[in-house]
């Protein structure tokens, strides 16, 4: 795939999210989208209700249950607001007022999870053993989750600590709920195993605005009728995303992401790629003599976000600064915890990341 090039500069855009498009989606975009039409309007133009806006939303529909291989109880719905609102939803939605929930605290997103559905509901901590480091994911198998409990969330991806869980947890009859934001489409996913997943969509399905909530119908059922239309899954299932204008324009450049994901060979291929993309900047970050250091152990890293640092820190604003004159962007950590971050979703190519290893390589030889 090309990268951008504008002028002479070849630039790669390395940010957490809103991340990078595949070209082939913004060319298409351009050019499917932004067209009037013998109606005088272009597919954001055009009612939500009306035929064109209906195909699109059933093209995208369809597309993303055949890349995850869809069982039949569950549920598709495109949300506007992004993974934070579900934060609130989640719990408004499947979860009596002061009933307990579990959450499994692997990194910044699990926590900024909890503390908005905190106000909500009695959460309990589960996944986690005594002395396990916080640069560790919880393990998988089975987890102590009293039965009590309306449903168990974890973070499978957190996007701003670098950490990757190895497997999922068993927690009995307490259905799993995901924040799959980082991780959503970069691999398959075994839906079985889940009550509900949710991603918004500027990282690995289009640009923000947009969350894809996947909900069992079980848990669909459990939604209280007195729910503000807006917010409920049940009024949202019942209405096929539509209680309201969804947010057309996120919708379509999801349903030709789904398109060119189907296009790469689904998951599986972009599992494989990901893989590759991920070996080649963390094999350039530990053959580095310890230069550049990846604080996560190897068993826990994120395939998408890989973070790092420089051993001498003084020198991270000057890597930050040659790195964007090379054309290598947004990597600087995230405010909370600084370093560097990397994010290889499925849009970057491996000739980015091949591009930053060998800035990387030649940063070193010319600092150390
Ligand atoms: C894992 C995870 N959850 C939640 C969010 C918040 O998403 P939004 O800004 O769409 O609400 C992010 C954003 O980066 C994220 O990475």
């Amino acid at each position: 795939m090309a990268p951008h090039s504008s002028s002479e500069t070849v630039a790669w855009n390395f940010a957490a999210g809103p991340a990078r498009l595949p070209d082939v989606v913004l060319e298409r975009a351009a050019e499917e989208l932004f067209r009037r039409g013998p109606d005088g309007a272009c597919s954001v133009e055009r009612p939500f209700s009306g035929p064109v806006f209906r195909a699109a939303l059933a093209h995208a529909k369809q597309r993303l249950a055949e890349l995850l291989d869809l069982p039949a109880d569950y549920h598709i719905l495109f949300m506007a607001g992004g993974a934070m609102q579900q934060f609130a939803l989640i719990p408004m939605n499947l979860a009596g007022v002061g009933q307990r929930i579990a959450y499994a605290d692997s990194g910044y997103w699990s926590r900024r999870a909890i503390s908005e559905a905190g106000p909500l509901v009695d959460a309990i901590e589960v996944g986690r053993r005594p002395g396990d480091s916080i640069l560790s994911a919880p393990t998988a198998g089975p987890w102590q989750v009293p039965a009590d409990c309306a449903y168990c969330h974890i973070t499978p991806n957190e996007t701003v600590d670098g950490i990757a869980y190895q497997g999922l947890p068993e927690c009995g009859s307490v259905p799993l709920i995901a924040d799959c934001t980082s991780s959503f489409l970069t691999a398959p996913l075994d839906l079985e195993k889940f009550g509900m997943v949710y991603a918004s969509a500027q990282k690995n399905i289009g640009i923000p605005g947009l969350t894809v909530a996947i909900v069992r119908q079980d848990l669909i059922d459990r939604s209280p009728p007195e729910l503000p239309a807006v917010f409920s899954y049940r009024r949202q299932a019942a209405a096929g995303s539509c209680v309201n204008t969804p947010p057309m324009l996120a919708i379509q450049l999801a349903s030709m992401v789904f398109d060119w994901i189907t296009e790469q060979g689904g998951l599986a291929a972009m599992a494989q790629e990901n893989l590759q993309k991920a070996a080649c900047l963390y094999d350039a970050i530990d053959g580095s003599g310890d230069f550049y250091r990846a604080p996560v152990p190897s068993e826990y890293r994120s395939p998408v976000n890989v973070r790092f640092h420089l051993a001498a820190d003084e020198l991270t604003d000057c890597f930050v600064a040659e790195a964007e004159s090379a054309g290598l962007h947004y990597l600087r950590g995230h405010a909370h915890i600084g370093g560097l971050r990397a994010s290889l979703y499925n849009a970057m190519p491996l000739a980015g990341v091949q591009a930053l290893a060998g800035f990387m390589a030649d940063f070193a030889r010319r600092r150390a």
